[in-house]
């Protein structure tokens, strides 16, 4: 079996108390089911707000989930009014989510914030994940897993197929030099098993699927190749 990174993007949802009762309700099904994590790295990319809340919760309830921020400045500490910086992050999260469709496109991030975005976060010591919607997207140094996310299939409930997934997962691999790239676009817990089982990827990122924890867990569940 190999190794999976299962990676939630909770996008922009969950409030404080939200997030309790997401933790609440996911460490009641890790109490039932203990092996879940066997073979698998599962990451929460959670909003600002909520990342205070679940370093807390999971450092509590031991659960074996890495936390992960969906944004991080460009810049370094200083005179930016709004930033987060990589530096301000970095007792929070392990990793950070970068180059996401949604960013690229409603707040205009060009490649050259992105590359900085990621050159932050390395400097921090904070890993990167970053999505291309294609294997021609260019891919900064420093990355660590690579995220294919087609835009058409985000949040349309029309995934790509996973032998189409596969190639260009593939692709991206032997243009890159990175191991790890996982598949994210509309997968759930019926479909999740069809592109782990494939050889050349090697996990998903789930958004909408990520928000309920009952679903979550399932998910982690039925994902084994
Ligand atoms: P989706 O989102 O699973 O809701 O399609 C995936 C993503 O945008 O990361």
């Amino acid at each position: 079996m190999k190794h999976l990174t299962i990676a939630g993007n909770w996008k922009s949802n969950k409030t404080i108390r939200e997030t309790e009762e997401w933790l609440k309700a996911f460490s009641q099904l890790s109490f039932q089911n203990s092996h879940w994590a066997t073979g698998r790295s599962v990451i929460l990319f959670a909003p600002f707000t909520a990342l205070m809340t679940l370093r807390n919760g999971i450092d509590k309830l031991a659960l074996p989930i890495a936390v992960g921020a969906q944004n991080v400045s460009a810049f370094d500490d200083g005179a930016y009014t709004g930033e987060i910086s990589s530096n301000m992050l970095k007792e929070l999260v392990a990793w950070v989510l970068i180059g996401h469709s949604e960013r690229r496109r409603y707040m205009g991030e060009s490649d050259k914030d992105l590359a900085d975005k990621v050159m932050r976060a390395k400097a921090a010591g904070i890993s990167v994940m970053y999505c291309v919607a294609d294997a021609q997207m260019q891919v900064p140094p420093g990355v660590d897993i690579v995220a294919y996310e087609p835009v058409w299939a985000i949040g349309t409930g029309k995934s790509d197929t996973p032998e189409n997934a596969n190639a260009v997962c593939m692709k991206i691999k032997e243009k890159t030099g990175i191991a790890a790239v996982i598949y994210g676009g509309s997968v759930t817990e019926k479909n999740v098993g069809s592109f782990v089982g494939m050889p050349g990827i090697d996990g998903i990122l789930p958004g909408g699927a990520s928000l309920n924890a009952g679903t979550f867990f399932q998910l982690i569940l039925e994902a084994s190749d």
